[in-house]
């Protein structure tokens, strides 16, 4: 019978973490059977509201918020949980012994939910030290992370987590999140890139010309194919299997970039790069890019540019980038 994730853990995280990921391993159970049904409830659609993103909220990105942050808030480990779906952070006040701050993308790729196709939860962890502020802790850079995981809920439901000693994948199975990839190493270049070509004619001169160069094979010597889902953590799920890159470049609508800093880029490049890839900006403003776990966040719900995945197709993007004088369209 192959390992638990909370035997994972524990073996080798210890107790505090092991009981936190059984937490939300609880949560990703009742999540994914709500939305394993959801065509049949009322379940699926707009809740009403919208949230700090300016994003209409689906009744599963709160259903979704709900299960992660219930799950959390009997743990005296967890001293707050940082939300895409809450415009203040949760701080659970009277937790002397809190160590962890959650941060989470309760339901990613939300837009896809109507339509079957994957999403996921993306949880990051920050450690909060004695007296410190949960609301301080979140902003801590991703290079001080405790751990990550994400769930992608597709054919099978995978869980894939780092606390920092390699990425580790699971699938559900009646009710245990059972080990199925152990130090996963994401291949040194993959066969697709991955992008919202819709958005093509805004990009900066150098993401254009970094894409021209994957299509005709001129940048590293193969011609990349395309492969875009719309779900942050199926895209990055395929690339961390596969290889290849995924960009969210700066848009006029969008011209610091779509995804947040500390509960979308953050975990992600944190499990990108414990398997051997890597996870930048794309060095908007005609700079240089950054590595992702480098960014000092200012506030919770921040947003950043990204190119994530294999290690040749990132680098890669830093030369383009730093050749060129990246032109970002200017905010309207
Ligand atoms: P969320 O559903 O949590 O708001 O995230 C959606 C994000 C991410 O999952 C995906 O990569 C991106 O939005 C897609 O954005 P575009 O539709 O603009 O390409
Ligand atoms: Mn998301
Ligand atoms: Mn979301």
């Amino acid at each position: 019978m192959p390992k638990t994730l909370v035997e994972h853990v524990r073996e080798r995280h210890g107790d505090a973490l092991a009981e936190l990921f059984e937490a939300l391993a609880g949560a990703a159970k009742r999540i994914e059977a709500r939305i394993r049904t959801a065509p049949l409830s009322d379940a699926l659609g707009a809740f009403g509201h919208t949230n700090v993103q300016g994003e209409q909220q689906q009744k599963l990105d709160v259903f979704a918020n709900d299960a992660v942050i219930g799950a959390v808030r009997t743990l005296g480990s967890v001293g707050g949980v940082v939300s895409e779906e809450d415009d203040e952070p949760v701080v659970f006040l009277d937790r002397p012994g809190a160590r962890f701050v959650v941060i989470t993308d309760p339901l990613d790729g939300s837009s896809n939910l109507d339509v079957d196709v994957n999403v996921g939860t993306i949880v990051s962890v920050q450690a909060i030290g004695p007296g410190e502020d949960a609301r301080l802790a979140a902003l801590k850079p991703g290079t001080a992370q405790v751990a990550a995981l994400y769930v992608n809920y597709g054919p099978a439901t995978m869980l894939v987590y780092t606390a920092g000693r390699g990425t580790h994948a699971f699938t559900l199975r009646e009710g245990e999140f059972l080990l199925s990839g152990e130090d996963l190493a994401m291949p040194e270049r993959g066969p697709y890139y991955s992008v919202n070509e819709g958005n093509a004619a805004e990009f900066p001169a150098a993401v254009r010309t970094y894409l021209e160069k994957l299509r005709d094979g001129s940048l590293l010597g193969t011609k990349y194919g395309s492969r875009y889902v719309g779900s942050f953590i199926a895209d990055f799920h395929r690339t961390l299997l596969k290889g290849g890159v995924f960009l969210y470049p700066p848009t006029a609508k969008t011209p610091k970039g779509k995804l947040r800093l500390l509960y979308e880029a953050n975990p992600l490049a944190m499990l990108a790069e414990q398997a051997g890839g890597r996870a930048t900006d794309a060095g908007e403003d005609g700079r240089e890019t950054r590595r992702i776990l480098e960014i000092v966040p200012k506030e919770p719900h921040e947003r950043t540019t990204l190119v994530i995945g294999s290690a040749a197709e990132v680098a890669a993007f830093g030369d383009v980038a730093a050749a060129a004088v990246g032109s970002v369209p200017q905010e309207k």
